[in-house]
């Protein structure tokens, strides 16, 4: 049977006071906040944010904000899963202290005017080419989310790799007090990364779906055993074509920096891969 503690209804803030109030009476006694930022429709691969989040801090926070500010005119937004109901239910479930979810008028309220324009890692010419606004949206939204919350760790999810390399070194250019920390891909037992844009896979294009992680998995090998990396990228580039998808991008690079690489012997290496099937756009990496 579960804990009492873990079947309390986490503490809801939609107010700016609400979550400031909220946040005081959980910092009592000096403990310590771990945020966990969402878009919601949460699956196990939030849970697993949630359960390292717990580890790290006394206290935790689950932020759910779908963010109009990251993507683009042509992009989700409207679409984008929205489970309120079933997302409450499951932090409920692990034992979360505090959702914060605010109305997009309570992040953006008329005149707001102030947009970060992340560098570096933000440049590196992978998501970024693909989605040239959405890092600034990230960035402006997650540098919100830390001065409203004032969290002492914020986890977030490997599988959007360069997105956790850009908000480390926000925190860090910015002396926000933040410890960023990253955690493993979930992924369902096929290997497809878990993602809430999954659902909109066919059933189909879910089959093809496994053929990312495989590939890296595959490249990541050849590497490994010395193989030259524009040799593997092209054998990739080509397996992934071949089962359906439209390739944005699969690159070797610096692990830290993100940068381009020639050889195994620049890394650490980390793969990131990013293609379309149907309208549904994925993506992953593996350290190599
Ligand atoms: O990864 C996400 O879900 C979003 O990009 C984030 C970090 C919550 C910012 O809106």
């Amino acid at each position: 049977m579960p804990s009492k503690s873990k079947t309390r209804r986490p503490r809801l803030a939609h107010t700016l006071p609400a979550l400031h109030r909220a946040i005081a009476e959980l910092r009592r006694r000096n403990a310590s906040l771990a945020l966990v930022p969402t878009m919601g429709a949460l699956h196990d691969g939030h849970l697993s944010l949630v359960r390292l989040a717990k580890r790290r801090a006394n206290k935790v926070v689950v932020s759910i904000f779908v963010n109009p500010a990251q993507f683009a005119a042509h992009e989700d937004l409207s679409s984008y899963p929205r489970t309120w109901k079933e997302d409450v239910a499951k932090l409920t479930a692990e034992g979360v202290d505090l959702i914060w979810n605010p109305a997009a008028g309570i992040m953006y309220p008329d005149g707001f005017a102030t947009r970060l324009a992340p560098e570096g890692p933000a440049s590196a010419g992978l998501e970024d080419r693909i989605r040239p606004h959405f890092f600034g949206g990230v960035a402006t939204v997650v540098c919100k989310l830390f001065t409203q919350t004032r969290p002492d760790f914020a986890i977030f999810g490997e599988k959007d790799y360069q997105q956790l390399k850009v908000v480390t070194q926000m925190s860090r250019d910015l002396d926000l007090r933040v410890k960023v920390v990253g955690a493993p891909v979930k992924r369902e037992r096929d290997g497809l990364a878990m993602s809430s844009r999954n659902v909109y896979l066919s059933a189909e294009h879910r089959a093809a779906a496994p053929v990312l992680f495989r590939t890296l998995k595959e490249c990541a090998t050849r590497l490994r055993a010395g193989d030259a990396v524009a040799d593997v990228m092209r054998d990739g580039g080509q397996e992934v074509t071949n089962a359906g998808f439209a390739l944005d991008y699969l690159d070797a690079r610096h692990a830290e920096t993100l940068a381009p690489v020639t050889s195994p012997k620049d890394g650490p290496l980390r793969l990131l891969i990013a293609a379309k099937i149907g309208s549904t756009r994925l993506i992953d990496n593996i350290k190599v």
